[in-house]
């Protein structure tokens, strides 16, 4: 059984809240199966890169439910892959569908499918339950690089709604807060989908955090004039390198910090780094739909016939990155040495 905000579990079927309608509606969408789980995650009914991750695993689940009667390699591959062409970037959808994949695998010859069964759906409830526990322990770590009295910027959504609960770059500011800190947050509305407007802003203001909203283009004027000590953002995916890949807007953000001598911190779990890829060039960079640029609401506020490129993400050099902060501790530069020694 899971049951935050995000997503409730109960082993017959997935509820995830339709994070396209916050903060005007909340609404939640049940999945029963794993075609809904994996459009749920196309239609960014559920996103951000562990929550992702864990909605996947629990879409992995409902699969083996699906294909009990067969429950083979081919079949269980089949589900995975379903499950993997959703979203390129975020690579904690492949590791949350590696490791319920390798599970699956290490039961295989388990006559006793039932057993099986709750196999997987343990290793799935692991997985939410450590994502938890990870992101209060990155907010621990992180909070203690923020002074007593803090002002931050922040990007798109890393909050509870971006994880199973209590999220990664919000997680620092909520750790700070609970600590007794205060912390002023400049909330970034992050064009096009607007998951800083409509999602960190709605959190934050839960949370009783003092929350500005600012323009994506505001962010460098904001900088330059009002007393601003960190940019903490989240992550989808970590090169071997550093390189970290985040929504669109992140690289400009942390150009601006260099230049007005404000820390740029990235709060991501152990699992977001992709030691696969030596560097950021390599990660690749979902493109969406022109409408979320040429639309607002449905509403047409571009000429039609232009031209549109609508990156979702973008790669910040690991130079640009202060500190890195995971479960396992606050990486610094060079990040090829200092995560090394934390991905086993
Ligand atoms: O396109 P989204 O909304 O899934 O993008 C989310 C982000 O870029 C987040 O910053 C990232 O996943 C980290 S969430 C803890």
């Amino acid at each position: 059984m899971i049951s935050t905000v995000t997503m409730k579990w109960n082993g017959n079927f997935l509820e995830l809240i339709d994070q396209r309608k916050l903060p005007s509606v909340e609404e939640y969408v049940r999945c029963t199966n794993s075609d809904c789980v994996a459009q749920a995650i196309k239609d960014m009914i559920v996103r951000g890169a562990p929550a992702i991750g864990a909605s996947a695993a629990f879409g992995y689940v409902l699969g083996a439910v699906e294909n009990k009667e067969h429950l083979t390699i081919e079949a269980m591959e089949r589900v995975k892959e379903k499950l993997a062409s959703t979203r390129p970037t975020a690579v904690n959808l492949f590791w949350a569908l590696e490791r319920m994949h390798s599970k699956f695998l290490s039961e295989v010859d388990n006559e006793e499918r039932e057993d099986v069964l709750r196999i997987l759906n343990e290793e799935a409830e692991r997985i939410a339950n450590e994502d938890v526990e990870v992101n209060k322990q990155m907010g621990m770590y992180g909070q203690e690089l923020l002074p007593k009295s803090s002002t931050v910027i922040t990007h798109c959504n890393a909050g509870a709604l971006a994880t199973v609960d209590y999220g990664t770059a919000l997680g620092v500011i909520r750790a700070a807060v609970e600590r007794g800190k205060t912390v002023h947050a400049y909330v970034d509305e992050t064009r096009p989908y607007l998951q800083g407007a409509r999602l960190t802003a709605w959190e934050l203001l839960k949370l009783g955090v003092d929350t500005t909203l600012i323009c994506d283009n505001m962010a460098g004027w904001v900088m330059k004039t009002r007393k601003v000590d960190a940019v903490i953002v989240g992550a989808d995916r970590i090169a071997a390198n550093g390189d970290t890949a985040n929504k669109i807007g992140t690289y400009s953000l942390a150009l601006l910090a260099k230049k007005h001598g404000v820390k740029f911190y990235v709060v991501a779990p152990v699992s977001t780094i992709d030691t696969d890829i030596s560097n950021g060039i390599d990660i690749p960079i979902e493109e969406r739909s022109h409408t979320e640029v040429t639309e607002i609401h449905g509403f047409r506020i571009a000429p039609d016939g232009v031209g549109v490129y609508n990156p979702a993400f973008d790669v910040t050099d690991a130079k640009l990155i202060d500190a890195i902060i995971t479960e396992r501790g606050v990486l610094k530069y060079p990040y090829v040495e200092s995560i090394a020694k934390v991905v086993k």
